[in-house]
C-alpha cells in the first residue's frame, strides 16, 4: 500500500465544515506503554487507530501484555510485561514507538531487538542509545551504533543526570520510562521544552516527577492503572487548520491543546489567520483572511516540528515571505522534510529554497498553484500536506504518490478531504 498514488481535482469552491481528527498519536504510544507497564487493567478510550500505534501494541504483546478491543472501540490492557520477548520487535515507521520502547526494553532484564520499516532503519537511533548506555544497558546497533536494528541488554539500571544535545520527547520520554526501573531518581535538561505528555501521564499513574524549567526528573517506581481517554490529535487538525486558513471555514472539536501541541495556532495567527479557541472543550475554529509571510526561528521549532510541512502550504499562500531557521531535526523525520517539502511546494509552482536548517518560501499570494505529480518521499505528512495545498489552491489534477504512507497515522484522511472539499479523488495501487 506505501507505493498507492491519490489523485486528487479539487472542485475550487473551498473547504467548510467539521473534521473530528483521530485520537492523538503521540497520546496513543504512551497509553499503550503506561498501560503495559501498569500493575493491573487499564483501558482507553480514543485510541489513534493509525499503523504506528498498532506496531507499539504489537511490540507490547510480545512480552506477554494482553489487549482486548470492545465492541465500543475502547481497548482493555492487562498490565505487566510477562517474558522476554519471542522475536524481533517491528516499530514499523514508527520513531516514536521504536526510541520510547527502547527505553522500556532497557529497562527490563531480557534481550530485545527492535527494528523497523526501510524509512525508520535510516533514522538516528544514537541519540536514545548513548544515554541508555550510560544508564547500565548494553545497546548495539547498526552502522557503528547509529541504525535500526537495536539490540538491547535491559537490567540493572542506574539514573543518571543528562543533558539532551538537541530538543527531543522522544528522547526525553525514553529515558524518563527507563528512569522507572533505575536504581535512584534520572534528570534530563532539555535545550528547547518539548511536549510534556509522558511527565503529564506518569504523574497521572502515581509516579513522581518534578518539572523544574527545562529540567525534569523521573523517581523509579510502579504504575498504577488508568483510564486513559486520548484527544484529538492537533497536529492531524493542522493540516484542516491550513486548508481553512487558505480557502474556507473549518470546526475542529476536542483537541489536545496542551503544552508544546497548539504552537502551529499561534503561527497561523501570525500568519494572519483568523484562529479561534474554545479551551474549555478543546475546540477550534479557523476562518480564511489575507495571509502574510512570518519568520520561524529555533525556539519555535520544537512546539511546531511535525506541523511544518503544512505550515509550509501556508505560507505558499501568503504574501511575502516565510523564513524558517535553527530546523535542521526536519532532515531526521519521516522523510528529509527540508528537501521533502521543498519539492512538494515546487511541484505548485510555488519558490521555495533549500537552507542547511530551514527553508525560504515566497509566498503566491492569492495566485493559484499549479498542479501536478507529488511523490510523498513515503513522509505521511508530506503527502497530506499535497492533498491540502491541491484542495485549497489548485484547480488541475494533483496526484500524490506513496500515498499509504497516510495509514500509519491518519487511515481516514481521504473520508475528511472529501467531506470539507468536495473534491474528487481516486486511490489507486
Ligand atoms: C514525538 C516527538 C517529536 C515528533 C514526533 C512525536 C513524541 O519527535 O516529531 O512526531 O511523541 O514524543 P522528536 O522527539 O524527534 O522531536
Amino acid at each position: 500500500m506505501h507505493d498507492s498514488v491519490l489523485s486528487v481535482t479539487a472542485p475550487a469552491s473551498g473547504v467548510r465544515g467539521t473534521v473530528s481528527v483521530p485520537g492523538d498519536k503521540s497520546i496513543s504510544h504512551r497509553a499503550l506503554i503506561l498501560s503495559a507497564l501498569a500493575q493491573g487493567t487499564s483501558t482507553i478510550t480514543g485510541l489513534s487507530r493509525g499503523e504506528d500505534p498498532a506496531h507499539t501494541r504489537g511490540v507490547l504483546e510480545q512480552f506477554g501484555v494482553e489487549f482486548l478491543d470492545q465492541a465500543d472501540g475502547t481497548v482493555t490492557v492487562r498490565g505487566g510485561l510477562r517474558h522476554e520477548p519471542v522475536d524481533v520487535l517491528d516499530c514499523g515507521n514508527a520513531g516514536t514507538g521504536i526510541r520510547l520502547l527502547s527505553g522500556v526494553c532497557a529497562g527490563y532484564p531480557g534481550l530485545s531487538v527492535l527494528t523497523g520499516d526501510q524509512y525508520l532503519r535510516q533514522r538516528p537511533m544514537d541519540r536514545v542509545a548513548e544515554p541508555l548506555r550510560l544508564m547500565g544497558a548494553g545497546v548495539d546497533a547498526r552502522d557503528g551504533g547509529r541504525l535500526a536494528p537495536l539490540v538491547i541488554r535491559g537490567g540493572d539500571l542506574s539514573g543518571i543526570t543528562y543533558e539532551i544535545p538537541k530538543a527531543s520527547a522522544q528522547v526525553k520520554s525514553c529515558l524518563l520510562l527507563a528512569g522507572l526501573s533505575a536504581q535512584g531518581p534520572t534528570t534530563l535538561i532539555e535545550p528547547h521544552p518539548t511536549r510534556r505528555h509522558t511527565e503529564e501521564m506518569l504523574l497521572a499513574a502515581g509516579t513522581r516527577v518534578e518539572i523544574d524549567g527545562t529540567a525534569v526528573t523521573v523517581h523509579p517506581g510502579l504504575l498504577s492503572p488508568a483510564e486513559h481517554t486520548v484527544p484529538g490529535d492537533p497536529s492531524q487538525a493542522a493540516f484542516w487548520a491550513v486548508a481553512a486558513a487558505l480557502a474556507g471555514e473549518i470546526e475542529l472539536p476536542n483537541l489536545y491543546l496542551g503544552f508544546g501541541r497548539a504552537d502551529f495556532l499561534n503561527i497561523l495567527r501570525r500568519m494572519g489567520a483568523d484562529v479561534r479557541v474554545e479551551e474549555s472543550t478543546g475546540s477550534v475554529r479557523v476562518v480564511a483572511a489575507p495571509l502574510r509571510g512570518v519568520e520561524i526561528t529555533g525556539a519555535d521549532v520544537p512546539g511546531i516540528v511535525d506541523e511544518i510541512p503544512v505550515l509550509a502550504v501556508a505560507a505558499a499562500g501568503a504574501e511575502g515571505a516565510t523564513v524558517i531557521t535553527g530546523a535542521e531535526e526536519l532532515r531526521v523525520k519521516e522523510s528529509d522534510r527540508v528537501a521533502s517539502t521543498v519539492a512538494m511546494l515546487t511541484v505548485f509552482g510555488v519558490h521555495a529554497e533549500e537552507r542547511p536548517d530551514g527553508m525560504v518560501i515566497h509566498g503566491r499570494g492569492d495566485a493559484a498553484f499549479t498542479s501536478g505529480q507529488v511523490d510523498s518521499a513515503g513522509d505521511h505528512r508530506i503527502a497530506m500536506a499535497a492533498a491540502i495545498a491541491a484542495v485549497a489552491r489548485t484547480n488541475g489534477q494533483t496526484t500524490i504518490s506513496g500515498w499509504g504512507s497516510v495509514a500509519t497515522s491518519y487511515p481516514g484522511f481521504i473520508e475528511h478531504l472529501v467531506a470539507v472539499s468536495g473534491a474528487t479523488v481516486n486511490l489507486a495501487s
